[in-house]
């Protein structure tokens, strides 16, 4: 079966543990498993854990805890999956029927907008506007007004946004829950980064505001547990019980131990502990990299993002967004992502939540590159 490229995925699959510099990952710095674990873990049942099958849609104790981060949900809302991915994939899956119009917001991580082709929907791109004065990206309801039609199937948003770090607040969620509400459209709304932002305000979540919402999220992100692979599917009892059997043709179960230490890190107590964990990277890392930005304003120009470990930069040399990475992968060992795999040439994806040592390293190396590049006055000359 034919599939388009998911050019970022295959690019970080290919180099991403290769170069001496990461900085394409949009999470904070992995945790290691002995600081997830606190003194209240009964480790001798961890080690003693049985390598059985997991409960398929995850385990009862887990899916309480996750139940429980979403007002009003119960443990028949939630289905455990293996990442954020293959919860957007079995929903996407599920909902989708061919000639399905799909509006989807953009610059988002693309596996949507490339499942919406997988399943034969008709995808409508919806763009994120920068207001006026350059310093917020948004939704733009009215366009949303005109693309959403009795054919859209799905809104899907990713909020907080990869790559712009964007919030969508709960006004504009309610307004694109009301014009999805005129059609019956779903909403599927990825919420990967939330428990991530900046002011350690929670961003909205879509789930309790209109009763075709399907939220999309996990570990990988805002936890800084993306090596657990757990991911969860929140949304009404009849969806998920019908993405659950889409989940018996993917991956059956989420690993047991990775159910195991995803309950102990949705115990609120552990819970509180990394996400606070999590905003103490983002706080003493954004200062590093946008006072680096700053230091190269000739060239860059960025919204600092609201949420995540991310930032998207807008480049004023003329060199193509992937031929710049590329050169900077070959010759300076680091990796970013390019605009152009959010379909934006002239912006670069530059991730920050890594140990700060390492992160100023590898903008040293991107300053060492781009000495060696015309520079924008003369490109522009
Ligand atoms: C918005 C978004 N959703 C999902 C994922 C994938 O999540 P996971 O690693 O949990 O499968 C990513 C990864 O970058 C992401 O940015």
């Amino acid at each position: 079966m034919r599939i388009p490229l998911f050019a970022m995925e295959r690019m970080q699959s290919t180099w991403e543990n290769l170069v001496d510099y990461n900085l394409s990952e949009s999470g904070v710095h992995p945790m290691r498993v002995e600081e997830l674990l606190d003194d209240a873990t009964d480790r001798e049942g961890l080690l003693g854990q049985e390598l059985v099958y997991a409960q398929s849609n995850g385990t009862i104790g887990l899916r309480e805890r996750v139940a429980a981060m979403y007002p009003g949900a119960t443990v028949e809302h939630v289905e455990i999956t293996n990442g954020g991915s293959e919860a957007n994939f079995v929903t996407m899956w599920h909902l989708l029927e061919p000639g399905d119009e799909v509006v989807c917001m953009v610059p988002n991580y693309g596996q949507t907008l490339g499942l919406a082709d997988v399943f034969g929907g008709v995808l409508k791109p919806w763009p994120l506007r920068l207001s006026p004065d350059g310093r917020r990206w948004g939704v733009d309801l009215d366009s949303l007004r005109v693309l959403v039609t009795a054919r859209t199937r799905v809104i899907i948003l990713c909020n907080p946004d990869n790559p712009t770090g964007a919030r969508i607040p709960a006004a504009d969620l309610d307004a694109i829950c009301a014009v999805a509400g005129r059609v019956g459209a779903w909403v599927v709304s990825d919420e990967i980064y939330r428990g991530a932002e900046l002011d350690g305000v929670e961003t909205p979540s879509v789930w309790g505001r209109y009763e075709r919402a399907v939220i999309t999220s996990g570990l990988s992100k805002a936890y800084g547990l993306p090596g657990l692979r757990i991911g969860w599917i929140v949304g009404p009892a009849p969806t998920v019980a019908a993405t659950w059997s889409h989940h018996d043709y993917t991956t059956i179960a989420p690993g047991t131990l990775s159910d195991r230490l995803a309950r102990v890190a949705l115990q609120p107590a552990t819970r509180a502990r990394i996400l606070a964990r999590t905003q103490r990277i983002l706080r003493a890392n954004l200062p590093v990299i946008t006072d680096w930005l700053d230091a190269h304003r000739d060239r860059f120009t960025y919204v600092p993002p609201e949420a995540g470990a991310i930032v998207y930069v807008r480049y004023a040399d003329s060199i193509n967004s992937t031929k710049l990475v590329d050169r900077l992968r070959v010759e300076k060992s680091v990796l970013i992502v390019p605009g152009d795999h959010f379909g934006m040439d002239g912006y670069l994806r530059i991730g920050f939540g890594s140990e700060t040592r390492y992160l100023r390293d590898g903008l040293d190396r991107l300053a060492d590159l781009l000495r060696s590049l015309p520079g924008p006055a003369a490109t522009t000359a």
